[in-house]
């Protein structure tokens, strides 16, 4: 019999915390749903005490999750355990995970406490925690480049306390497998009770290594780690949880512990993040990557044709490839679409809302021929972007471009009511449509990313673009998917504008 690892997923915590990752509680909700069909053990639904959005997405989520326990973060303090308690309330089965840092400099600079000081503020956090749950993690901040004295100090006082897992995170991506690995070892077999608690780790990429030692871990006795789909995260990111998972299943011959999920799901979580929050998946990222399981060289190509093990350490379909089945068309029905839609995972409070996404699959149909289960990903993204209360809303959109000629666009909104027209030139159809944009809105503000993707392959198939602006500080993206792209462009630019200015936008959860 193996251990069992437990999958901590912190794509709706510490993933949010990337620039511009931030997610509305309608996004949040999505992707909680898809892990919890995953099987992921523990869902870290957000920050409670960061901001009142992010206490309603906790508590919606620990109140529709049933198969996972949701987790709530809060500082080492009152007010941040009480109100992340209350976020969790509903929740089946909830985890309060608190932290306080412990290396010297976090607690020299930014804490400015004594190491006694902290020591202290640690135990009566997790016995605040402990007196609303008996699921409580403490991590000590900067393990990684704290004294392991200190170390085994603190961690021996809060499992007193009542910690039952104790995360070792490396904050700032400073480790390197080997000594990362010994590190976790060493606190297993020096601190006395450590057998009263799960030992877990909690790595950030910021030199690339932190699945590299999210497994060193493991292989010296951690038995949780935390991690995020695509390795979304603060900076540079957190260990990617499909990279960690696949590794122990391929390589059952070296972990001597396993996971419980299903990995099947692993492509449409993958799909499900990069098109909600808007970061797209680079073609040869491990496993969830376009390329991930192509074959370009003829050398390569023949081996897999003659055994598929040839080349091939797993199978595409294990990770959910080719689960891309083609669903819907023209002819499809409105409880065809619905049910789709709740297999994948989507389902609709409002009858209006339903209502709206199934026009624009209609609409969608129209042009395009065969619809796949990512076109209904985005175009339910896109519907979702466009809220009712959005204060600018596309009315019509004309670009032209010949060659030889400059590209012109002609936009008509309605700001808060009105409907507006403006004509602009611009370098491309795209450029000039946002120069349009803006010659109505006059937003201030700084276009920081301008991308797209295709959703599916083929011409007919829907361009999503991503748009990242910024406005004194605050930096949002906006979706849009259409099988025009100019028109895909447009939407995702006013969605950004209507986020950055929409008050219920939440800032960076830590800030
Ligand atoms: O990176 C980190 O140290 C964290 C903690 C809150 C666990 O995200
Ligand atoms: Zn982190």
């Amino acid at each position: 019999m193996k251990d069992k690892l437990i999958i901590f997923d912190t794509t709706l915590r510490d993933g949010e915390q990337s620039p511009g990752a931030s997610m509305t509680k309608d996004e949040k909700l999505r992707i909680a749903k898809a892990l919890e069909k995953m099987r992921v053990d523990i869902i870290e639904a957000g920050f409670p005490i960061a901001s009142q959005g992010d206490f309603e997405a906790v508590k919606a989520v620990a109140e529709m999750v049933t198969e996972s326990t949701v987790c709530g973060l809060a500082r080492a303090l009152d007010k941040d355990i009480d109100r992340a308690a209350e976020a969790l309330k509903p929740a089946k089965s909830s985890r309060i995970h608190t932290f306080l840092a412990t290396s010297p400099i976090h607690m020299r600079e930014k804490l400015r406490m004594e190491p006694d000081q902290v020591v202290e503020h640690a135990v009566r956090a997790v016995k605040r925690a402990r007196n609303y749950t008996d699921n409580v993690e403490f991590s000590p901040e900067d393990a990684g480049r704290s004294e392991f004295d200190f170390l085994c100090r603190v961690i021996e006082a809060t499992i007193d306390a009542g910690a039952t897992t104790i995360n070792i995170p490396d904050t700032v991506g400073y480790n390197l497998p080997q000594y990362f690995g010994d590190l976790i070892g060493k606190l297993i077999e020096n601190i006395p009770n450590s057998d009263k608690a799960v030992f877990s780790v909690h790595c950030h990429n910021d030199l690339g290594l932190a699945v590299g030692n999210s497994l060193a871990a493991v292989l010296n006795g951690a038995r949780q780690v935390e991690c995020t789909i695509n390795g979304l995260g603060e900076r540079a990111g957190n260990a990617a949880l499909e990279e960690v998972v696949m590794t122990v299943r391929t390589r059952r011959d070296i972990f001597s512990c396993d996971t419980d999920l299903d990995t099947t799901q692993i492509m449409h979580c993958s799909r499900l993040v990069s098109t909600i929050t808007g970061f797209p998946v680079q073609p040869n990222k491990a496993i969830v990557g376009a390329n991930a399981f192509a074959h370009e060289s003829g050398i390569h190509q023949d081996g897999v044709l003659k055994s598929r093990e040839t080349y091939e350490i797993m199978r595409a379909e294990d990770v959910g490839w080719n689960a891309n089945r083609m669903v819907l068309g023209k002819h499809s029905g409105r409880n065809a679409f619905r049910t789709r839609l709740e297999e994948l995972g989507i389902t609709f409070d409002k009858e209006e809302d339903l209502n709206a996404a199934f026009s624009s699959f209609k609409d969608l149909a129209d042009k395009k021929h065969e619809i796949f289960d990512d076109d209904l990903q985005a175009l339910v993204s896109d519907t979702i972007q466009e809220g009712a209360n959005d204060w600018i809303k596309l009315i019509s959109l004309k670009a032209s471009i010949e060659t030889g000629e400059i590209p012109k666009a002609e936009i008509t909104l309605s700001i808060d009511g009105v409907e507006k027209r403006a004509n602009a030139e611009g370098g491309g159809p795209v450029d000039a449509t946002f120069k349009a944009i803006e010659s109505l809105i006059n937003s201030g503000c700084n276009l920081q990313l301008y991308s797209v993707n295709n959703i599916t392959t083929g011409t007919d198939s829907q361009g999503e673009v991503t748009v990242r602006i910024d406005r004194e500080g605050r930096i949002v993206n906006g979706l849009g998917a259409d099988t025009d792209i100019v028109t895909a462009s447009a939407k995702a630019y006013i969605n950004a504008l209507n986020k950055v200015f929409s008050e219920s936008e939440r800032a960076h959860p830590q800030v």
